[in-house]
C-alpha cells in the first residue's frame, strides 16, 4: 500500500473496442462504493496533455452498457510517446489530484501507462482491443463482438459468391495478428485463410486451391485474408487472371469495431474494469488485469510486455485441414 487513493482517473487509448463503455462503468461503480473519486479523461492520453478531465457519477455511466464505441472518446497521441510528454501527463494528473489511472487499450496503450507509472502515477491496464494480440491474456474485450459482426458479414458475402459462383476474398482486421482471420476461417468455413503468422506468399498455392474446388464442382471460394497481408483487391486481380473464374475483394474495415458488445464482452469488461478498480484503490500500480486459464489475475506490466503470444498450432493446423488444404 503505497499512498491513500482518493481520485483515480478513467481513459481509454489507441483504437476503440466494443466493451469499452463497460470498463468504464465497471472501473466508476467500483472506486465510488468504495468511497474513491472518480475523474474521466477523455480522447485518451491526447485528452490527458489537453486537460479535458471531467468528473463522473454512478450515474454519469448510466446506460451505456450496451454501447458501442466509448464514451470518453479514444485517440492516438504522438507527443505522450515523448519523455517530455509524458513528464507533462503526470504533472496534470498530480494538478487534477488524480493519483491513479485505469488505462483500458492495447499495448501501446500499456506502454503509456508504464511510462506514467515511472512518473509517480499509479497505472493499471485493461485488455481492450479487437485484435486479440495482447500477449498477457487469452482475452482482450472487443475481440467476441468483432468476429461476430465479421463472421455475419462474410455469411452475406458467401451468398452473393456462391450465387454468381465467384472467388471471394475477405479482408478483416487485426493489425499484425491473424486471431481475427483465423477464428472467422473457420467459423465461416474458408477454403483458404491467410494469417500473417503463417503466409509464405505463394500464391499459387491459393491458385491451384481454386482451380482443384472448381474442379471438384464448388461454386464458391472464400478467402479470409487478414490485413496484416492486406493487398485483398491486387491479390484479387491475380488470382481472376490466373484461374479465369471472377474474384472479388471486400475489406470489412472500421465495422468491426462498431456495434453493441456481446454478452461475452459486457461479462469480461464488467469483471475486469472492477477488478482494475480495486487494485487502484488498494494502492497497486503498473498492473495488467489478465484473463489466464480460466481466471482473472494480474501482472506486472514490465513482464506483461515482455510476453510472446503465437496462434495455437494445433487451432492452426485443425482450420487448415476443414478448409480442405491436406
Ligand atoms: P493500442 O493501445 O491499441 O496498442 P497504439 O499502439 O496506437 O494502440 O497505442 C495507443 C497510444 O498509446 C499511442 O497513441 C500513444 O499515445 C501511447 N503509446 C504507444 N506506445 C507508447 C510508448 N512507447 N510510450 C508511451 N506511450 C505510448
Ligand atoms: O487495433 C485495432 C485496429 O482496428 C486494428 O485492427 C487496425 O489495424 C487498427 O486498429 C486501425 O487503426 P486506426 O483506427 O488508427 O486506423
Amino acid at each position: 500500500m503505497s499512498q491513500e487513493i482518493k481520485t483515480i482517473g478513467v481513459l481509454t487509448s489507441g483504437g476503440d473496442a466494443p466493451g469499452m463503455n463497460a470498463v468504464i462503468r465497471a472501473v466508476v461503480r467500483k472506486a465510488l462504493a468504495q468511497g474513491v473519486a472518480v475523474k474521466g479523461i477523455k480522447k485518451g492520453y491526447q485528452g490527458l496533455l489537453n486537460e479535458e478531465i471531467v468528473e463522473m457519477q454512478a450515474a454519469s455511466v448510466s446506460d451505456i452498457i450496451q454501447r458501442g464505441g466509448t464514451i470518453l472518446g479514444t485517440a492516438r497521441c504522438k507527443e505522450f510517446t515523448t519523455s517530455e510528454g509524458q513528464k507533462l501527463g503526470a504533472d496534470i494528473c498530480k494538478k487534477h489530484g488524480i493519483d491513479g489511472i485505469v488505462v483500458i487499450g492495447g499495448d501501446g496503450s500499456y506502454k503509456g501507462a508504464q511510462a506514467l507509472a515511472r512518473q509517480g502515477i499509479n497505472t493499471i491496464g485493461v485488455p481492450g482491443t479487437i485484435d486479440l494480440d495482447i500477449s498477457c491474456t487469452e482475452y482482450s474485450i472487443g475481440f467476441d463482438t468483432a468476429v461476430n459482426t465479421a463472421m455475419q458479414a462474410i455469411d452475406k458475402v458467401r451468398d452473393t459468391s456462391s450465387s454468381h459462383e465467384r472467388c471471394s476474398i475477405i479482408e478483416v482486421m487485426g493489425r499484425n495478428a491473424g486471431y481475427l482471420a483465423l477464428w472467422c476461417g473457420i467459423a465461416n468455413g474458408a477454403e483458404d485463410i491467410l494469417l500473417p503468422e503463417k503466409y509464405d506468399y505463394n500464391e499459387q498455392n491459393i491458385i491451384n486451391n481454386i482451380i482443384r474446388n472448381r474442379k471438384k464442382g464448388k461454386t464458391h471460394h472464400l478467402i479470409i485474408n487478414a490485413e496484416g497481408i492486406g493487398h485483398s483487391t491486387s491479390m484479387a486481380r491475380r488470382i481472376e487472371a490466373a484461374t479465369g473464374i471472377e474474384t472479388r475483394a471486400t475489406i470489412l474495415g472500421y465495422m468491426q469495431r462498431g456495434g453493441s458488445p456481446t454478452c461475452k464482452d459486457r461479462y469480461f469488461a464488467s469483471i475486469m474494469g472492477a477488478y482494475a478498480a480495486d487494485l487502484l484503490c488498494s494502492g497497486k500500480s503498473n498492473r495488467v488485469v489478465c484473463y489466464q486459464h480460466g481466471e482473472f489475475v494480474d501482472y506486472d506490466i514490465e513482464e506483461a510486455l515482455t510476453m510472446q503470444k503465437e496462434i495455437p498450432e494445433y487451432e492452426y493446423q485443425v482450420s487448415r485441414l476443414l478448409s480442405g488444404n491436406y
